[in-house]
């Protein structure tokens, strides 16, 4: 890229506003050549007071980035907006940073959230979870995350409970409950779908599933998880941007 003192000037500019867009610019281009791309620095979620103030009460634990921890909250409020009933539940909880992005965007201290996790990080791979070539695929045991700081994290939410081991031995504790919004986020297959067949026929019609990891050349197991399950519901999977995917259970007669 030639130098331009015009944008060398801007990128360095005391105005904090032209210095971020600049930045911004320099960057796009430069990964533009490679195949990538960054968000555009004026989107408003990047730049929410709301959602600023919930990162700095998370604080620098480990756990998934901005983009889908807003995705995540603004999925709770919109259930919370549209009256769904039912409790909410996290398969693959790690540190429990996207738990406490659902429970923030829900606001409802009284509804049940359960979340399960080994706290031994993934389970085992199968062949159906090898990646492409060159991606590297995962080894039982990636991911680990000590419950004691989980616990902490979320500690603020009270309706929060906790079910370590292995997905889905657990389940059965919670099989008569119905579910508002459920967030999976194991990135392998067979707990994706031992979650699936779960919580899907426990789903409040108007509740949704979401998943992290669908998107993702290194879960190839997710993707097939999602669309064998759905390949014949009349409910789809919605792929998004963020490598998430949604699925809204439909109303009768909506
Ligand atoms: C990518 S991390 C989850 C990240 C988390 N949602 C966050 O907000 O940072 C995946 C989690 O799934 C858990 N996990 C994977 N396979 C599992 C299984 N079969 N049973 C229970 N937990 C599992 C791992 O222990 C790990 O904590």
């Amino acid at each position: 890229m030639a130098f331009s003192l015009k944008n060398f000037l801007k990128r360095h500019s005391a105005n904090p506003v032209t210095r971020r867009k600049a930045w911004n610019k320099y960057f796009e281009r430069r990964l533009e050549r490679h195949g990538l791309h960054i968000y555009k620095g004026h989107l408003n979620w990047a730049l929410s007071p709301e959602l600023a103030a919930l990162h700095e009460r998370w604080g620098d634990t480990p756990g998934i980035p901005a983009d889908r921890c807003c995705f995540l909250y603004n999925l709770a409020r919109q259930v919370a907006a549209r009256g769904i009933p039912g409790d909410t539940a996290e398969c693959g909880v790690r540190f429990g940073k996207s738990s406490f992005f659902i429970m923030s965007g829900l606001g409802d201290p009284v509804r049940p959230h359960h979340v399960f996790d080994s706290f031994s990080g993934l389970s085992e791979a199968g062949e159906a979870d090898v990646a492409m070539d060159g991606v590297k695929s995962w080894s039982a045991g990636d991911i680990a995350a000590d419950e004691r700081v989980c616990r902490e994290k979320l500690a603020a939410f009270e309706q929060c409970n906790f079910y370590r081991g292995w997905i889905p031995e657990r389940f059965p504790e919670i099989e008569d409950r119905r579910f508002a919004l459920v967030h999976i986020d194991v990135d392998l297959l067979e707990p994706t779908r031992d979650a699936l067949e779960f919580f899907w026929p426990r789903l409040e019609a108007g509740g949704v599933i979401v998943s992290d990891d669908y998107g993702f050349a290194t879960c190839p197991g997710v993707t097939r998880a999602f669309d064998e399950f759905f390949a014949e519901r009349p409910e789809k999977p919605l792929p998004i941007p963020t490598g998430q995917v949604l699925v809204w259970k439909d109303r009768p007669g909506a």
